[in-house]
């Protein structure tokens, strides 16, 4: 193996486009995402976004990286007024038209009709799912957290409701992706699909290595 060493001075001095695919790259796969939306006068909006992390169980947290506020941000936009999202799982059959979600579309064009994505709706909050989506959770926002370094925000959602395909979720309470094609991703232009996982036994006192 032959390495090459990439110092922060290079990182500075990079070619744009190639700093955000490298950096982009980097923290390697990232599921994709359709975050749902609704604004006040009832159009809806959806985006692709692939920062979605667990924040926490107990409450039920999932949080995502939304970028600056330099241009409009639509999504961001109508949680604020709103006050909940929903975030869907994207699988094979909807991977061109979830990608043609990160397109700038004006305010009041909904990318559920610009795509042909069919939004769905529950009783209990207004945001749109995906109807397609095997796995569709709403969302409430929780609070957002500003990140000083770059003015990006953790916006933090406490989950109200979840819609999942029956046969995904074990009886455990595990749920397997690989039953209905669900995609992760690299960067900003890369999917794919996943193969069945293995899992192993949690690490406890008993069975820690160290002790
Ligand atoms: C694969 C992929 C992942 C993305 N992930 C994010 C993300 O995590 N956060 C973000 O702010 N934008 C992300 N974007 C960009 C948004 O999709 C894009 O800015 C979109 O236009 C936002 O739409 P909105 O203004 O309707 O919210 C991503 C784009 C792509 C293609």
């Amino acid at each position: 193996m032959s390495q090459i060493t990439i110092t922060a001075e290079k990182i500075h001095q990079m070619e744009v486009n190639y700093r955000r695919n490298l950096i982009n790259d980097l923290p390697s796969f990232k599921s994709p995402h359709l975050i749902g939306t609704v604004n006040t006068k009832g159009i809806t909006n959806l985006s692709i976004f692939n920062s979605i992390v667990h924040i926490g169980a107990n409450p039920p947290l999932l949080g995502f990286i939304l970028r600056p506020l330099t241009v409009e941000r639509h999504t961001y936009e109508n949680i604020k007024t709103c006050g909940y999202f929903t975030i869907n799982s994207v699988t094979e059959q909807l991977m061109e038209r979830a990608h043609a979600c990160s397109g700038k579309y004006p305010k009041g064009v909904s990318e559920f009709i610009m795509t042909g994505i069919k939004p769905a709706y529950s009783k209990i909050q207004p945001a749109p799912y995906v109807e397609e989506s095997p796995i569709q959770i709403a969302l409430k926002i929780e609070e957002e957290q500003a990140i000083k370094s770059n003015d990006t925000r953790l916006i933090v959602g406490r989950i109200v409701e979840i819609r999942i395909e029956k046969e995904m979720l074990s009886p455990k309470g595990y749920i397997d992706v690989s039953k209905h094609k669900i995609l992760t991703g690299r960067g900003l232009d890369q999917y794919f699909t996943v193969a069945k996982g293995k899992r192993l036994a949690r690490i406890t006192k008993d069975s820690c290595l160290l002790i």
